[in-house]
């Protein structure tokens, strides 16, 4: 007879997170979001609306971007985790997140290291953008303070930078 663990019950949960080997003792019922914040203390990805809505938790796993609100932790372990801490090297901004700052995109930052995982990957694929193409890539993540023709201003720039 197998025996089950009690509903709840915390288990040592492994993770590479931003190319790091980390053990977590979760539940593995708990969303991935919750882990990374509460007890990795990689608070970039935010539990905004914990619906797959907002996008604000967007985080890369196996280089797709997931909304880790909606990922169980036990989903997660032995995949490749990387969230919004791993965008900048040495604390510097990224040449993307530079462009962000020179456009004064950011007001509350809610939405912003989701946006930025969101955009990262999709600038990966669509190197040269058009300003459509950028609205449909981040139909999935909201702002609802700053607004987006800022945001595409940045992206246009960042990607026509040369
Ligand atoms: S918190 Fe995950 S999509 Fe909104
Ligand atoms: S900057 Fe506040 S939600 Fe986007």
């Amino acid at each position: 007879m197998t025996a089950m663990l009690p509903k709840g019950a915390a288990m040592p949960i492994a993770l590479n997170v931003n190319g790091e080997d980390r053990i977590t003792l979760s539940d593995p019922l708990t969303p991935l979001v919750d882990v990374l914040r509460d007890a990795l203390f990689l608070t970039g990805a935010k539990a905004v609306c914990r619906e797959g809505i907002c996008g604000a938790c967007t985080v890369m796993m196996d280089g797709k971007p997931v909304m880790s609100c909606l990922v169980p932790v036990g989903i997660a372990a032995g995949h490749d985790i990387r969230t919004a801490e791993a965008l900048s090297g040495e604390g510097e901004p990224s040449p993307l997140q530079r462009a962000m700052l020179d456009h004064d995109v950011v007001q509350c930052g809610m939405c912003f290291p989701g946006m930025m995982v969101t955009l990262t990957d999709f600038l990966e694929h669509t190197p040269e953008p058009t300003r459509e193409e950028i609205k449909a890539a981040l139909v999935g993540n909201i702002c609802r303070c700053t607004g987006y023709e800022r945001l595409i201003d940045a992206v246009l720039a960042f990607a026509h930078r040369d």
